[in-house]
């Protein structure tokens, strides 16, 4: 039996997806990924079904502090949107294919369009903390040494073998993000962001190889889900919120902690939701 690199079979992933279809009358086209500590955005959605993961077979459980670990589904901005509110991550031990099973699940409910954000440090000299940044290319550093998720056997039912990543965050959603972000008078960068596995924050040699390399912002996750995203078709649209800036040397006296991620998240959540429900009013 072919299975993907995490070892699901195709029946795996229809088990999940009719979990989730058993509980909502209609699955949305659009769906969004909450990052670290980003989640607070769909908290007040009003009449909301709410599922945790654990209830969806085969669904891996998130154990990362910031992530709630539910999908919850309703309406945004008058559109039906479905909300992964928690992801998991490499670094907590699953492999690529497990951190993705999410995003395959997803497809097989019709999703078609996908809003991925996460919670980044600055790698740009001329970015400051609490910006946004709009991914419009990336850098899969692990990938680069096999740690792919559509490494293995490929699932025709997904997509092909080779894919193109020329375009793997869509034209079309940057413009929609854009217009809205300027609608909004919310200032929105862009730029490259980097995947690094984690979960150790980078060493100041790092960050700076990484602006050698053409990086923007760095982060440990949204690289595995938009490559499988990719492969089964779906148009993505990436958005990082820039939690902390890189500390580029070592006697800066400063260190990144996690406690200066949340403390961002937290500080940037009503702008966040200003923006996002402006783009899912506008996307598709
Ligand atoms: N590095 C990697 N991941 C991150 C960072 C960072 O500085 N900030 C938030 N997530």
């Amino acid at each position: 039996m072919l299975v993907s690199d995490a070892g699901y079979s195709l029946r795996d992933y229809e088990q999940a997806a009719g979990a989730i279809r058993s509980r909502i009358s209609e699955a949305p086209s659009l769906a969004v990924i909450l990052g670290s500590g980003l989640g607070a955005f769909v908290e007040s959605i009003p009449n909301a079904t709410v599922i945790p993961y654990a209830d969806i077979p085969h669904f891996p459980e998130a154990s990362a502090p910031g992530h709630e670990g539910k999908l919850i589904i309703g309406d945004i901005a008058g559109k039906p949107v479905l909300a992964c509110q928690g992801r998991v991550h490499t670094y907590e031990g699953y492999s690529a294919g497990q951190v993705t099973f999410p995003i395959r699940v997803l497809h097989m409910l019709g999703v078609r369009d996908l809003i991925i954000t996460n919670a980044a440090g600055g790698v740009n000299t001329g970015f400051q903390c609490g910006d946004f940044m709009l991914i419009n290319d990336h850098i899969n550093l692990p990938g680069m040494v096999g740690l792919d998720p559509l490494r293995g056997a490929n699932m025709e039912a997904f997509g092909p073998r080779f894919i193109s990543l020329t375009a793997a965050y869509s034209s079309a959603h940057r413009q929609t993000a854009k217009r809205a972000a300027a609608e909004l008078s919310i200032d929105l960068k862009e730029g490259v962001y980097a995947y690094l596995v984690g979960p150790c924050f980078e060493t100041p040699a790092e960050i700076r190889a990484l602006r050698l390399l053409g990086v923007d912002a760095t982060g440990m996750s949204t690289v595995p889900e938009v490559l499988t995203a990719n492969h089964c078709g779906m148009n993505v649209l990436g958005l990082s919120v820039i939690t902390n800036m890189a500390i580029d040397h070592i006697d800066s006296g400063r260190a990144t902690t996690a406690e200066e991620v949340f403390e961002t998240t937290r500080s940037i959540a009503p702008d966040l939701a200003r923006l996002l429900t402006k783009i899912i009013s506008e996307v598709g």
